[in-house]
């Protein structure tokens, strides 16, 4: 089930963000104001009583784009189909808030997220040289919804 993340369950997406992430976490002051901000959503991917992913969306007034800002599944749950799940979810969402485009970035190495997005017919928009730091490129991908 994926369901809205309050307050009381930050352990939970810092849970998260540490069993998935080796690098360049975010931290929880950071998720905190994510789920305080009235154009981001944060939701928590809930099964069989454990926390097993996370999704954070934004939503900026005024434009009509979704933005991926993070999209999490822990090592112990991949390859489950609950990535696929997440995106789907956010296709639903940005259609629901009337968006005509979800717009992400990833890293030029992230094969197995960069499979997923392509699998989901996202296009590969631009390079963004340097994005994640010195040497490190982005990539960011876009999926029109019109
Ligand atoms: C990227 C991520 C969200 C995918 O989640 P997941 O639950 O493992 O993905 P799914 O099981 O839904 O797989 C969906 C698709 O991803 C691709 N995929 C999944 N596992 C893969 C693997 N081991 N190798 C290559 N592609 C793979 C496939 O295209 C797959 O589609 P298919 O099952 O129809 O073949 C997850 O791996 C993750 O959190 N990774 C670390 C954090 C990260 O990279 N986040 C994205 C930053 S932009």
């Amino acid at each position: 089930m994926i369901a809205p993340a309050s307050e009381a369950e930050l352990p939970l997406l810092m849970e998260i963000e540490r069993k998935t992430f080796l690098t360049d976490q975010f931290s929880e002051a950071l998720y905190l104001s994510f789920i305080v901000q009235p154009d981001i959503e944060v939701y928590l991917y809930r099964a069989g009583g454990n926390a097993q992913g996370s999704l954070v969306l934004k939503f900026a007034e005024d434009d009509t784009l979704c933005q991926v800002i993070s999209i999490a599944v822990p090592p112990a749950y991949q390859g489950q189909g609950l990535g696929k799940e997440l995106m789907l979810f956010t296709e639903e969402r940005a259609r629901e808030k009337k968006r005509d485009q979800i717009q992400l970035e990833v890293r030029s190495n992230n094969m197995r997220a960069m499979e997923l997005y392509e699998s989901l017919q996202y296009m590969e928009h631009k390079i963004l040289r340097d994005f994640y730091g010195p040497g490190i490129d982005g990539i960011r991908y876009i999926k029109c919804l019109t």
